[in-house]
C-alpha cells in the first residue's frame, strides 16, 4: 500500500505534465485513473488548484461520466460498451461471453478473480464498436475470440 505521500507527489506529477488548462481537465483524470484504478480525493483538490476549477467543479466531471470511478475496487476493470453501434455489432453476446468465461455474479465483480466487469452507454468511439475498455486501454472490433484472449491475459494478472 502506497503512503498518501507517494500518492500525492505521483498525482502532482501528472497534473504537472499537462498546461495549466481546464481543457485537459479530463486526459488528467484519464491519466489518474490509469495509474491508480481511481479518482482519488488528492487528485481532484490538485486538478481543482492546478485548473483553477472548484472541488465541486471537478467532481461533477468525475461524476458525470461514467468511466470514472470514485473508489478502489479490482485491480482489473473491464467496461463494454452497450450503446446503440456495439449492440448491433454485438456487444452483447461480449457481455455474455465476459459473464460466462470469467464465472461472475449479480453485481459483475469477483474480488477472486480482481476483475470488475461494467457496462456504458457509449464511450464515444461509435466507429470502432464494438468497443471495450481493458484497464484504461481502448480496444476496438472487438469479437469472441477477443474476449477470450482479454480474459486468458487478465487471468494472467
Ligand atoms: S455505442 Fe459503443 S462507442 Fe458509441
Amino acid at each position: 500500500m502506497k503512503s498518501q505521500e507517494v500518492y500525492e507527489e505521483e498525482i502532482e506529477k501528472i497534473v504537472k505534465s499537462l498546461p495549466a488548462d481546464r481543457r485537459h481537465l479530463i486526459l488528467f483524470l484519464h491519466q489518474v485513473q490509469q495509474k491508480f484504478g481511481y479518482i482519488p480525493e488528492a487528485a481532484v483538490l490538485s486538478a481543482s488548484d492546478y485548473f483553477s476549477l472548484t472541488p465541486a467543479e471537478v467532481y461533477g466531471v468525475v461524476t458525470f461520466y461514467s468511466a470514472f470511478r470514485q473508489k478502489a475496487g479490482c485491480k482489473h476493470e473491464v467496461i463494454i460498451c452497450q450503446g446503440t453501434a456495439c449492440h448491433v455489432r454485438g456487444g452483447e453476446a461480449l457481455k455474455n461471453e465476459f459473464w460466462r468465461l470469467l464465472k461472475l455474479g449479480p453485481g459483475g465483480e469477483d474480488p477472486e478473480k480482481n476483475v470488475a466487469l461494467r457496462t456504458v452507454n457509449c464511450l464515444g468511439c461509435c466507429a470502432l464498436a464494438p468497443v471495450v475498455v481493458v484497464d484504461g486501454q481502448y480496444q476496438a472490433k472487438v469479437n469472441l475470440n477477443k474476449v477470450k484472449m482479454i480474459v486468458d491475459q487478465l487471468e494472467k494478472n
